[in-house]
């Protein structure tokens, strides 16, 4: 099952691609990578510790695992906002050098959009402002960022008639759901590659939850965006993941070989399924 699995994302993937032969293609390798914290006379917590592990490019892939476990920690390590103590981070063949500042400042403007927990959105800019934010910082012109944005706000509904048009709405007016589309219409109009989401429906309704979680999966086949995401509700990783990378199991089972996370509809038997 996993195989075919495999096999059929393989082939999804080569569908686009010259090769027949080609391999799977990887989002991130992630090699024997550690992190931990400081707490200062108590010493340094280890959270992540020689994680290997690879995301698949193409498919959905859901992160689980319990409150603590380092799903987070391990989004910011995907995302470059913060850096391993060891190991190696390899995204689509270029090896993360962390303390390149210049290197990780173009991954984070031109590769990775986050969607992390507290947003990322500036509450006294208008909605339209805060699309336009990251064109903006890259220089594009005024006209053209205006234009991608109108864009990502229609393609999030942000931009229907009369009261259904936020562009110019002030974030803090917003629902939690609007404040979601509107960092999805960040991520969107920036050109991001990869949308990596913490949480995204964690302060939402079930109406709201399913639209959004529909908007990620849209994006990710319509547009190609490769779509990493970090989810409380394991209902919510299985229907809309492809595959679920339970962080938890991980680190209590690690794996010996190569570790792509377990294909979706496995989920619930991975325990007892030892995928190496
Ligand atoms: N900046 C930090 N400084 C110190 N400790 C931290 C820091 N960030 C995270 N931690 C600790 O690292 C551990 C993992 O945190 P992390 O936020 O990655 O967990 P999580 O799996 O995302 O949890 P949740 O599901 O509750 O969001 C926790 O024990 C947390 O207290
Ligand atoms: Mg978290």
């Amino acid at each position: 099952m996993f195989r075919a699995n495999l096999r059929q994302i393989k082939q999804n993937q080569t569908k686009k691609s010259p090769g027949p032969r080609e391999p799977i293609r990887l989002l991130f390798r992630l090699s024997n990578v550690s992190k931990g914290y400081s707490y200062g006379k108590k010493g340094r917590i280890k959270v992540l510790e020689g994680l290997n592990l690879c995301i698949i490019k193409g498919p959905i892939t859901g992160i689980v695992g319990v409150s603590g476990c380092g799903k987070t920690t391990l989004l910011h390590i995907l995302g470059a906002t913060d850096k391993p103590d060891s190991g190696e981070v390899i995204c689509e063949g270029m090896r993360l050098q962390y303390d390149d500042k210049m290197q990780m400042e173009r991954f984070r403007m031109n590769v990775v959009a986050r969607i992390f927990q507290d947003l990322n959105l500036a509450s006294h800019l208008n909605v339209i402002r805060n699309v336009m934010f990251p064109l903006d910082v890259r220089g594009e012109s005024k006209t053209r960022a205006r234009i991608k944005a109108l864009q990502s706000l229609a393609s999030v509904g942000l931009l229907g008639n009369g009261s259904h048009n936020k562009s110019k709405s002030r974030i803090y007016n917003l629902s939690g759901g609007e404040r979601q589309r509107v960092a999805i219409a960040k991520a969107l109009a920036s050109g991001a590659k990869v949308i990596l989401a913490d949480e995204p429906t964690g302060n939402l309704d079930s109406y709201n939850t399913i639209k959004i979680m529909d908007l990620l999966r849209d994006i990710n086949r319509e547009k190609g965006v490769s779509v990493v995401f970090i989810s409380h509700d394991t209902r919510i990783a299985k229907d809309y993941g492809q595959f679920i990378i339970d962080l938890e199991h991980v680190k209590e089972n690690p794996p010996k070989t190569v570790f792509y996370g377990v294909p979706a509809e496995r989920y619930e038997t991975a325990e007892k399924f030892r995928v190496h």
